[in-house]
């Protein structure tokens, strides 16, 4: 296996990964976008989205019952903005909530902190959105007082990285500062946390669940990272003095993750990002709906269609009116995920052509009132140049989007000052690779903010301009755990921390 050669501790890590390919689960690898089943129960898991259980009661030993999960977005006060929040400006901190989930179900994270602050969505109008900070176990003895006895800032964390889930839902209540509640979706913040960075995922989609609105998960992104950074020393212990700032996002989240970096140097031009990690990005909404339609990953083609116009009332008005009001392939179906986690959207449609709900079909799809939107608000590389170091990484085989458009947008950044090293894995699709390059995405990370160096993955960056590498980088199964099966499952306590 490629990772068996990395570092320390990875002896059972190897051993496992050699069983479990030769078990079921390797036959089950190449299923669809979110459809994986746990070797050991053989149970469909799902990876993104999964609501807060209803079990939401504990019996604490002196017999009161507390709750173990805050509630959802719209039956939380905490998310209402104070009055004359409009005029506060991007990035400003409108509230925060310190310990906020009553419940830690990841990994290497010893305690959570929400901010809730003013962003713009995609037309520049005011917006709000929610970050939820997570904090690493390394960070327990940080005491940055220096007048204090305890004064320790060897243990107080200086990395940063604004962490895109993909959450790919248009309902609220699905927003990842709920979410993340349950569970991770692939143990990526789990890694992070191990390396003792703070995590901050911003609910980039906004009030509104307004997925693959590029603009408004790129403001809500670099306001998230600046409201955080204002409150970073004093509340919450980040070294200031020596802080070093990451982006990343893979599929869904490279969406936000790509919007922010290109949209920084305009939009947030004093705010300083170290280094940007894009994963199997897709880079134009258009393409990438083609894609998926009429197969396991149709749900994601309704839902993008109902994000997207949520920041256009006039795209919607016109996607409200070309649903068929009955039949099979009604509105009332369509409109019903917007009451859908991801995955659940991914059930709900799975295999259907989208294009059936509407009365004229794919014509509707093509009119210039849902492409202008998309044109407008949905294709990278329009809005900006990236000027931070960055690192991309896609399946050169990637079947949902080309691996020729992330190149021609590569392309384009480089020709215009930008810094990039371009990954392109000659094995596996969409899945695989956020499976087999998030070791190299932390690995970059590790090298961009904390000067580590890494050796013999091909990530040698270009002191400037750009460099394009073919990698093999063969998937490692275990990767294909879900985060519970480290914390709640079998791997709890296999010592594994950070696994990978
Ligand atoms: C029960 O325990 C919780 C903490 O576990 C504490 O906050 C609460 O005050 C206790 N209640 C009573 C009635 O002792
Ligand atoms: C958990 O219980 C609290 C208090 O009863 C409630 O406000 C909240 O909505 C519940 N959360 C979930 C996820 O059911
Ligand atoms: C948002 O912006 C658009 C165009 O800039 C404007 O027409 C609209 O009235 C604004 N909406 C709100 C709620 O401010
Ligand atoms: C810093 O530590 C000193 C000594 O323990 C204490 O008096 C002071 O209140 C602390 N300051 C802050 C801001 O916590
Ligand atoms: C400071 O923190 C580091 C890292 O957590 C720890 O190894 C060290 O023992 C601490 N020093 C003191 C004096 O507490
Ligand atoms: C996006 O891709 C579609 C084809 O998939 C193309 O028609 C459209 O022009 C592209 N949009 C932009 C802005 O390049
Ligand atoms: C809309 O579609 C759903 C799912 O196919 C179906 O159950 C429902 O009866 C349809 N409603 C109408 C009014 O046709
Ligand atoms: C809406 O979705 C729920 C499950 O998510 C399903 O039970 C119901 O039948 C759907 N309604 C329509 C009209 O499709
Ligand atoms: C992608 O671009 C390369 C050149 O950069 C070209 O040789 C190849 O044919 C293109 N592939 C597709 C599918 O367009
Ligand atoms: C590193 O890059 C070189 C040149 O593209 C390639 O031949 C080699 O296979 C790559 N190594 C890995 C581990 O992918």
């Amino acid at each position: 296996m490629a990772h068996c050669r990395s570092g320390g501790g990875f002896g059972l890590r190897c051993l496992l990964s050699s069983l479990l390919l030769v078990s079921a689960f390797a036959s089950t690898a190449t299923a669809g976008f979110s459809v994986h089943h746990s070797p050991i129960t053989g149970e469909v898991v799902k990876f993104f989205g999964e609501r807060p259980s209803t079990d939401n009661s504990t019996v604490k030993s002196n017999s009161t019952t507390t709750a173990r999960y805050l509630p959802p977005p719209s039956k939380d006060a905490w998310y209402v903005p104070p009055a004359g929040w409009e005029s506060a400006k991007p990035g400003a901190v409108l509230r925060t909530r310190a310990h906020a989930y009553p419940t830690l179900n990841i990994r290497n994270a010893i305690d959570t902190f929400q901010v809730l602050y003013r962003t713009t969505d995609s037309r520049n109008n005011a917006s709000w959105s929610v970050g939820t900070v997570f904090i690493p176990k390394s960070h327990a003895n940080c005491v940055l007082n220096t007048t204090s006895p305890a004064y320790n800032a060897s243990a107080c964390a200086h990395g940063l990285v604004t962490y895109e889930v993909p959450s790919d839902s248009a309902d609220p209540d699905a927003a990842p500062s709920y979410l993340l509640q349950m569970r991770e979706p692939y143990g990526e913040m789990r890694d992070m946390l191990a390396r003792g960075w703070f995590v901050l995922v911003p609910d980039y989609e906004g009030p509104g669940a307004s997925f693959c609105a590029g603009v408004q998960a790129g403001h809500a992104t670099l306001d998230a990272t600046r409201a955080v950074l204002s409150l970073a020393g004093p509340q919450l212990g980040l070294r200031m003095d020596r802080i070093k700032v990451g982006l990343w996002g893979y599929s869904g989240g490279a969406f936000a993750a790509e919007f922010a970096a290109e949209l920084a140097e305009f939009y947030a031009p004093e705010l300083k990002i170290d280094a940007s990690v894009i994963g199997g990005s897709s880079p134009n909404l258009t393409t990438v709906d083609e894609r998926m339609n009429a197969k396991d990953t149709a749900g994601l083609v309704v839902t993008s269609i109902l994000g997207i116009t949520v920041q256009q009332p006039s795209a919607r008005e016109f996607l409200l009116n070309q649903l068929h009001p009955t039949g099979p392939y009604n509105k009332t179906a369509f409109m019903n995920a917007t009451t859908m986690t991801g995955a659940d959207a991914l059930d709900a449609y799975s295999g259907q052509n989208v294009f059936d709900y509407f009365v004229n079909g794919r014509e509707d799809w093509t009119n210039h009132a849902m492409q202008d939107v998309i044109n407008e608000d949905a294709v990278m590389g329009l809005h900006g140049v990236p000027r931070m170091p960055s690192f991309y990484y896609k399946a050169a085989n990637d079947e949902m989007s080309p691996v020729n458009e992330t190149a021609e947008i590569v392309e384009s950044f480089c020709k215009q000052g930008a810094n990039i090293l371009f990954h392109r894995n000659t094995l596996g699709g969409h899945n695989d690779e956020l499976w087999s390059g998030r070791l190299r995405a932390l690995d970059y990370l590790s090298m961009m903010l904390d000067g580590v160096e890494v050796t013999g993955s091909n990530l040698t960056i270009p002191a400037t301009g750009c460099a394009t590498v073919d990698v093999t980088i063969p998937l490692d199964p275990l990767y294909l755990l879900p985060d519970w099966w480290w914390t709640e499952g079998p791997g709890a306590g296999l010592g594994l921390a950070g696994a990978g």
